[in-house]
């Protein structure tokens, strides 16, 4: 969107000053506090909103459509024409040179699969499919687990498992908690169920870009990193591994990131808004 535009909606809903006035007060303290300008505004929020509720219905629409025996070509099909009849837009396609419209990770494979008309599905097979909507400028990104068909039992257990370490993280991110509250509740429920968590890649400020500060580890120390402010809008998204923490890159399509003991990995995401009371979900 326009910078006319943000510079309207920067002079009609600045940051409150009780919030200004503590995000001063703590880097007095020395405390990581992000700048001022990435604190979310009324409009912007319910311009995240209805990209997230848009968000929502794409992966609502994979999920009532994914089956053994489809191509991950299929779900980008899906993703692309459902999005672009809601008239919004799949951020991935053309993101840094991203070729396709959404992520569709199977297996071993951590995140940022592309998909492809050689690559079926099957039975038994975890798969993550992540996806990314611009409407009207604004951005909300998350991304679910699908079990095709007879899963195992220790994959079912990780992709649930997964998910409550998303729940958990979602939990953690409170106002005036910090970013490494979120990492080490994670890392600590994770852990205790024998999994690791991925370190290379975490959450990210989103909502007028696709990636905006901060990163959002899914490690962490209590109390540590950048503090969380309402009005900020960022994602959890953690990548947890059956096996080892360590991923490698596709050497090819310099993309796709896999385990590297090619154990099985799965990952969970929502777009949250942090709140003076606490937090709400943007991708439900
Ligand atoms: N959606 C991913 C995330 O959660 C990013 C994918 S980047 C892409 O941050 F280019 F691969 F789409
Ligand atoms: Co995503
Ligand atoms: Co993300």
């Amino acid at each position: 969107m326009d910078e006319k535009l943000w510079a309207e909606i920067d002079e009609k809903e600045p940051v409150p000053e009780h919030i200004l006035n503590r995000m001063n007060e703590l880097r007095k303290h020395h405390k990581e506090v992000i700048d001022d300008e990435y604190i979310k505004r009324p409009t912007m929020i319910e311009g995240i909103r209805k990209a997230g509720v848009i968000n929502t219905a794409v992966l609502d629409e994979v999920a009532r459509q994914i089956r053994a025996g489809m191509t991950t070509q299929e779900i980008d099909d899906i993703v692309s024409s459902f999005t672009k009849e809601h008239q919004a837009i799949c951020a991935p396609l053309g993101y840094e040179g991203y070729p396709k419209s959404v992520c569709v990770s199977i297996n071993e494979e951590v995140c940022h699969g592309i998909p492809s008309r050689f690559r079926k599905l099957h039975d038994g097979d975890i798969v993550n499919v992540d996806c990314t909507t611009i409407l009207d400028g604004y951005y909300a990104d998350a991304s679910r687990m699908f079990c095709i068909g007879n899963v195992s039992a220790e994959r079912k257990k990780l992709v649930e498992e997964t998910k409550k370490c998303l729940e958990i993280g979602i939990a953690a991110a409170q106002p005036w908690a910090t970013v490494g509250d979120i990492g080490y509740a994670i890392q600590k429920y994770a852990k205790s169920k024998g999994y690791s968590v991925v370190r290379d890649l975490g959450g990210h400020g989103v909502g007028l870009e696709f990636h905006e500060d901060p990163f959002v580890a899914h490690v962490g120390q209590r109390g540590k990193g950048m503090v969380l402010v309402p009005g900020m809008v960022l994602t959890i998204e953690p990548m947890i591994n059956r096996g080892k923490a360590g991923v490698v890159i596709d050497p090819y399509n310099d993309w796709t990131i896999y385990t590297k003991d090619k154990s099985d990995s799965a990952q969970w995401e929502h777009t949250i808004l942090i709140t003076e009371t606490g937090n709400e979900i943007l991708t439900y």
